[in-house]
């Protein structure tokens, strides 16, 4: 029994190590080792995982780049076209994915009708699993190919639809039902992989119609061929090569270059009955398919060629494997003498053909795509690359700018602290002159201001009506420009040179438009009208020598006046405290003392009139009537003189006189507080101009501190694109290492 299929097997070892070898290929447990095959799965599973890998990196380096060259502010660090090349490459790559991942190695079987293409294919199967029989069975192109399900099915040309299919007869009956099927279509036969230990393998059979019942040989290359990694040439051990097999190979190789042959003498079964003449046919054979290969295909060197040549006989193997399938002793059938050297032949050439395929199908399948993957790994660390240079420099160029925007930020607030200690020194010294400036204006004013009241002119009629008219009109007229004030050059030239700098560029330019005016033009209305509102004129006549005069002449005529009319009783002022006495129309207590001896004296000549009397007569009796009497006549002239002299034109100008005092008088008080609003209003202005400048220079400073975030944000990611884009360049860097690592592995001569 066999210890692995447990089937009942002859005990003779040959039976059995026949048995045991079968099962172990079935079992994927080659004693040789496992299956050539596998170099090409192998190899396949790592290329598609390089390439999982490289998509996904390309992917991910895509979106890096669009999102680099989407950014606003990294100014054309990675550009349109990066992006562009980046996402062509990965477009490539998920085809060349999609590609790979159906890639299988792929066998075509040739030869003229009833050579055994079939029966060879199903041998190698293990199974009957293509029709065969006499005659021409195989009417299209039968492609079998592995299926992870339990069923088997096929499926026709131009169609879907799976037809089960769960035997051989079942197939050939299918097959024969498809009328439509002619020679050049392609049937796909998938047969169950748990069945079939080849299939597992990524390898696609085709099986073919004879090549000599056909004229359409060109199409089936086109069509079937022009992707085969191996063609097998099964041939008819018992007759030799035809031309026509021949025909199909010459124009195999006019479209493939270098096709890799093998060629199967068949029915080498045949050659036991004749056993005296077995190498002497064999040499022929070989000799004739050697010279076909090298002298007619020359698609293998002399020494090479007796490999690809083989002497078997697929009827023998396939019945002795299915006899050790089902149990039965491998020579359970009726097997010629020879047959276990034609079964190891068999094997030969199946292992021989298996490595074969395996490292051809990788170097045709991978090879060019591995290179294709160098090139996409090249671009993109060219890529990679022209962003990490481009995102070093700009950071550079921002860590430049940050570091010229914080020294700035510095010397702007350094700068603003000395300036500030500066202007308001000079703002003081320019408004202690201003006021000084507007009081010597005043002065000047009230200088010229008995000539300004001297040069009005207007109808003047003492009427009690018409007075007041004269006076309004007369004081309303006059009113006065103080003083066109320039103020201190110096001032603008410190805000210009220290100011300016501070500023931002845009707004250095407008700087002239806050900067203070040079020109004060300090307007004060005298408004003398209001300002001598009580004014109180005395036009009336007085004799110069008369008693009222002469008071006046001593103590003044405001206070003659009030002495002599005697309004305000002494005790009632002497009972008036000071302050009292200040508000009382601004008499000063020093007037009030003058008041006081005026009055004295009047009351004292009430008093003595009685002792000038006496007085008189002692003069009379000294001097004599004669003096006395001229002296009243002179008296007498003056006072007639003065009263005739007393007209309207006197009566004006004494009018404008005690106006002008009055004026004068009031100007001097209000000079102190003139002079003081006026500097008050020149520092107001100047103060509030600096502390405007001031406000655009906090402004500049607020920008710089934004601009120095910006940057500060900028360099961020500038780093981030720098060490991404390194990141990216290593990970291409890893892959060429894995692509290097591939090469060097499945494709040596690459390397
Ligand atoms: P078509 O499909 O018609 O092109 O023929 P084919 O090349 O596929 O031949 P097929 O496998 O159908 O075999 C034709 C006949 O040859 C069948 O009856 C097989 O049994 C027989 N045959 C195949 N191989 C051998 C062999 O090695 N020895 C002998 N004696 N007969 C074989
Ligand atoms: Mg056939």
């Amino acid at each position: 029994m066999c210890v692995l299929c447990l089937h009942n097997v002859c005990l003779c070892v040959t039976c059995l190590s026949v048995c045991l070898s079968a099962c172990l290929s079935v079992f994927e447990m080659d004693p040789g080792g496992p299956s050539p095959l596998m170099h090409f799965v192998v190899a396949k599973k790592t290329i598609n995982g390089i390439f999982d890998q490289l998509l996904e990196y390309v992917k991910e380096g895509s979106e890096f780049v669009d999102e680099t060259w989407r950014s606003a502010d990294l100014e054309q660090v990675a550009v349109e076209e990066q992006c562009l090349e980046i996402q062509t490459c990965a477009r490539k790559l998920a085809t060349i994915q999609e590609v790979l991942a159906r890639r299988h190695m792929k066998v075509a079987f040739f030869g003229r009708t009833s050579n055994g293409k079939s029966t060879v294919i199903n041998a190698m199967l293990r199974d009957r699993v293509l029709p065969s029989g006499i005659g021409h069975t195989t009417n299209c192109f039968l492609r079998v190919e592995g299926t992870d399900g339990d069923e088997a099915y096929l499926t026709t040309e131009g169609s879907d639809d799976r037809k089960s299919v769960k035997s051989v007869n079942q197939l050939a009956h299918a097959l024969h039902m498809e009328r439509s099927l002619d020679s050049g279509c392609l049937v796909k036969v998938f047969w169950p992989k748990s069945r079939c230990a080849l299939l597992r393998d990524d390898l696609v059979i085709m099986d073919s119609p004879g090549t000599d019942v056909t004229s359409y040989l060109d199409s089936w290359i086109d069509k079937f061929c022009l992707d085969a990694d191996v063609f097998v040439l099964v041939g008819n051990a018992e007759s030799t090569l035809m031309n026509t097999e021949k025909l199909f190979f010459h124009k195999v190789s006019e479209r493939i270059s270098k096709p890799n042959i093998f060629i199967l003498h068949n029915r080498w079964d045949a050659s036991a009955w004749e056993p005296e003449y077995i190498d002497e046919v064999r040499k022929q054979h070989m000799d004739r398919c050697v010279s076909f290969l090298v002298e007619e295909l020359r698609v293998v060197r002399q020494e090479e060629a007796p490999g690809r040549i083989f002497f078997v006989s697929a009827k023998e193997v396939l019945s002795s494997r299915m006899h050790c399938a089902q149990g039965m002793p491998e020579t359970g059938g009726a097997l010629a003498e020879g047959f276990h050297e034609r079964l190891r032949e068999f094997q030969r050439f199946e292992r021989t053909f298996e490595e074969f395929i395996s490292h051809s199908a990788v170097k045709t399948k991978f090879e060019q795509h591995t290179l294709r993957a160098w090139q996409i790994t090249e671009a993109i660390k060219a890529v990679m690359d022209a962003i990490n240079i481009a995102s070093a420099e700009r950071k550079i160029f921002s860590l430049e700018d940050r570091e010229d925007q914080k020294d700035r930020l510095e010397f702007v607030r350094g700068q603003l602290n000395r300036l500030t200690e500066n202007v308001k020194e000079k703002i003081n010294t320019i408004t202690d002159e201003v006021a000084a400036k507007v009081t010597v204006a005043m002065v000047e004013q009230i200088r010229g201001l008995p000539a300004l009241v001297d040069e009005f002119s207007a109808d003047f009629i003492p009427t009690p009506h018409a007075l007041p008219l004269y006076k309004a009109v007369s004081s309303a007229s006059r009113s006065y420009i103080l003083a066109i004030l320039t103020h201190d050059q110096q001032l603008n030239s410190i805000l210009i040179v220290n100011i300016r700098p501070l500023l931002p560029p845009a707004v250095q330019e407008q700087l002239h438009i806050h900067l203070p005016s040079r020109k004060f033009v300090l307007t004060y209305d005298l408004n003398l009208a209001t300002l001598c509102a009580d004014f109180q004129e005395n036009i009336d006549f007085q004799f110069s020598l008369g008693w009222t005069a002469l008071v006046s002449r001593f103590i003044g005529p405001s206070n003659a006046k009030r002495a002599l009319t005697c309004h305000m009783p002494l005790n009632s002022l002497q009972n008036t405290s000071p302050t009292a006495l200040q508000a009382h129309g601004g008499t000063s207590l020093q007037d009030h003392m003058v008041f006081s001896m005026a009055t004295g004296v009047v009351s004292l000549t009430s008093r003595a009139s009685m002792t000038v009397l006496v007085i008189g007569g002692v003069v009379w009796r000294s001097v004599g009537w004669r003096l006395i009497a001229l002296s009243a006549t002179l008296y007498g002239l003056l006072y007639l003189y003065e009263k005739l002299t007393w007209t309207n034109a006197s009566r004006e100008r004494a009018l404008k006189q005690q106006f002008v005092e009055l004026a004068i008088h009031r100007l001097r008080a209000i000079i102190p507080f003139t002079s003081g609003s006026c500097s008050q209003q020149v520092h107001q202005e100047l103060a509030t101009t600096f502390a405007r400048l001031c406000q655009r220079v906090d402004l500049s400073e607020v920008e710089l501190e934004g601009h120095i975030r910006l940057l500060s944000g900028r360099i961020q990611r500038l780093e981030n694109v720098q060490r991404r884009s390194k990141t990216l360049r290593h990970r291409a860097t890893d892959l060429e290492s894995q692509l290097e690592a591939f090469s060097a592995q499945y494709l040596p001569n690459q390397c």
